[in-house]
């Protein structure tokens, strides 16, 4: 299985005891909030949805979680899902669950291992995200990453109460080959 080696964390995948973990930060809105729809799933959905994102390529499951190396810890998760059905690119998106350890570079470190991997591994042009316009921490990730701004849409997710504009990103293999994202 593919361990992705950064200088402050790793990407490795996802193991049975780490989906009590994953679950516990799925269930409290304080760490999904507030950027993002909170849904609530069984365990059991968490975890054939791991089992089965192996063979699902739209599976918004997380497909690797996110490892500081010192000390050993699971930090987040991140994963990566075709989007369109005829579109011909992948999103990534990514969570730190344990908020202490956010602000120190981790969360830009682990996209820039995924993107990297991503296209390294998929015969894809671009990579795609998209984030909330007010979630200033993502946009920040992103744009440092090089992802170009595309455009952004108007109203399309709802959750506390209101819907909420998202950002769409993109970054294509040329740029990536341009040279590495910082990280
Ligand atoms: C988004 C997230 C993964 C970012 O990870 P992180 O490790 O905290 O971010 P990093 O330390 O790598 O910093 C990335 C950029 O965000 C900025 N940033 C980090 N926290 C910030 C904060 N609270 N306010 C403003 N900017 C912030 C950093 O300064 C950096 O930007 P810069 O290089 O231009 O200065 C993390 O905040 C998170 O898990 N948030 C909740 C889930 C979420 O929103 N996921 C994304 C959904 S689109």
């Amino acid at each position: 299985m593919t361990t992705l080696e950064g200088q402050g964390i790793r990407l490795r995948p996802v193991a049975p005891n780490d989906l009590e973990g994953i679950f516990a930060w799925y269930n409290d809105p304080e760490i999904v909030a507030p950027y993002d729809r909170f849904a609530v799933d069984t365990f059991d959905d968490l975890a054939r949805s791991v089992d089965g994102a192996v063979r699902d390529p739209t599976s918004l499951a997380p497909r690797f979680v996110v490892e500081t190396l010192a000390p050993v810890e699971v930090v987040g998760v991140v994963g990566h899902y075709r989007a369109h059905p005829v579109l011909e690119y992948v999103d990534v998106w990514y969570v730190l669950g344990k908020r202490e350890v956010r602000g120190r570079g981790f969360g830009r470190e682990a996209v820039r291992l995924l993107v990297e991997h991503l296209f390294a591994t998929e015969t894809v042009e671009r990579v795609g995200a998209t984030c909330d316009v007010e979630n200033v921490p993502s946009v920040r990730l992103l744009e440092g990453l090089r992802f170009r701004r595309e455009g952004t849409l108007r109203s399309a997710l709802f959750h506390h109460g209101r819907w909420h504009d998202i950002h769409v990103y993109g970054l294509t293999r040329s740029e990536r080959t341009a040279g590495p994202p910082s990280g």
